[in-house]
């Protein structure tokens, strides 16, 4: 069965002329089929310089909407419709347009994970990988505004020195991670390096020896002599982390910390994402072209290596 249908999406895909994208968070059986697996500044960048007709985003819609902006020309596909983010659901334009009309002089940094009208109402996007590089480099006398992950934006004025307003949004799923399981994980294995994402609260972070976005995660442990890791990020990482580096050990912090929305897209749908040309993911023409600058600005600047 599965060998049918990746022989259908490998047909499918060489005529429509299609790149297939998977976020780390995929499923490991999507993630395999993929032609680019990476976190959200890789998809993007790959998302905005790829020569084909079609790209299919294996990933929420946010992920989609960004490469659909940086892409016009392209016909962007989500397997999955009602694939979605919590957390970039977490402001909305207007709210973020009341916000600005109380710091008219603020600039504004969105998280990558937000709807494509703030986006557009933003002076700069940035993804957990750049975001402390980003920040860094805006002029030290303007107020900052930080939407919508309180908990990245505290990790970024924590390694920058910058003080930022934080819009109060979070991700559910890395809410979930519990610091005593990362205790108790520990104690089984003393050894093991903890690496978290910025997503995660500041309880789970005081804990890590590490804290990456999960592209940085991945070349970290190419870096690294240890034999073990903590992991404490979607466990979808988990997949390619364990298939780059067959002989390490990888513990997820617990089998709850999974996002439902990434696992929505499947082989079968991937299959008929490519057949049926569905869900075509459009921007209008007005909020891209609002969006474009921020966006650009992000994909300008690189993370620390
Ligand atoms: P990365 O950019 O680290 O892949 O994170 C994406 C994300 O949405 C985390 O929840």
């Amino acid at each position: 069965m599965s060998r049918d249908l990746i022989e259908k999406i490998d047909r499918l895909r060489r005529e429509r002329n299609a790149v297939i994208l998977a976020h780390n968070y995929q499923i490991g059986e999507v993630q395999d089929i993929a032609d680019y697996v990476g976190d959200s500044l890789g998809l993007s960048q790959q998302a905005s310089q790829t020569g084909a007709d079609v790209i299919v985003f294996c990933g929420v819609l946010f992920m989609a909407e960004t490469a659909a902006i940086l892409s016009p020309d392209k016909t962007v596909l989500l397997p999955e419709k009602t694939a979605g983010c919590p957390l970039a659901d977490m402001i909305t334009a207007e709210e973020l347009a009341k916000l600005k009309s109380k710091h008219p002089d603020a600039l504004v940094v969105s998280y990558v994970n937000s709807p494509a009208e703030v986006k557009a109402m933003s002076d700069y996007c940035c993804t957990s990988g750049n975001a402390v590089e980003l920040v860094a480099s805006l002029p030290q006398d303007r107020e900052i505004l930080f939407v919508p992950d309180q908990h990245l934006g505290r990790h970024v004025m924590n390694v920058t020195g910058r003080e930022m307003l934080l819009w109060p949004g979070y991700c559910p799923t890395h809410a979930k991670m519990d610091p005593d399981e990362i205790k108790e994980a520990l104690s089984r294995h003393p050894n093991a390096v903890v690496m978290a994402h910025p997503e995660c609260n500041d309880s789970v972070k005081e804990l890590a020896d590490e804290l990456l976005s999960t592209g940085q995660m991945l070349q970290f442990v190419q870096k690294s002599s240890a034999q073990c890791f903590i992991v404490a990020t979607e466990n979808g990482l988990i997949h390619t982390l364990k298939k780059q580096n067959p002989e390490r050990e990888f513990i997820a912090v617990s089998d709850r910390t999974i996002c439902p929305n990434m696992k929505k897209i499947t082989l079968e749908k991937v299959a008929w994402s490519l057949e049926d040309m569905q869900y075509v993911i459009e921007v209008n023409e007005e909020i891209r072209t609002r969006s474009i600058a921020a966006l650009n600005r992000m994909l300008d600047v690189l993370p620390k290596k």
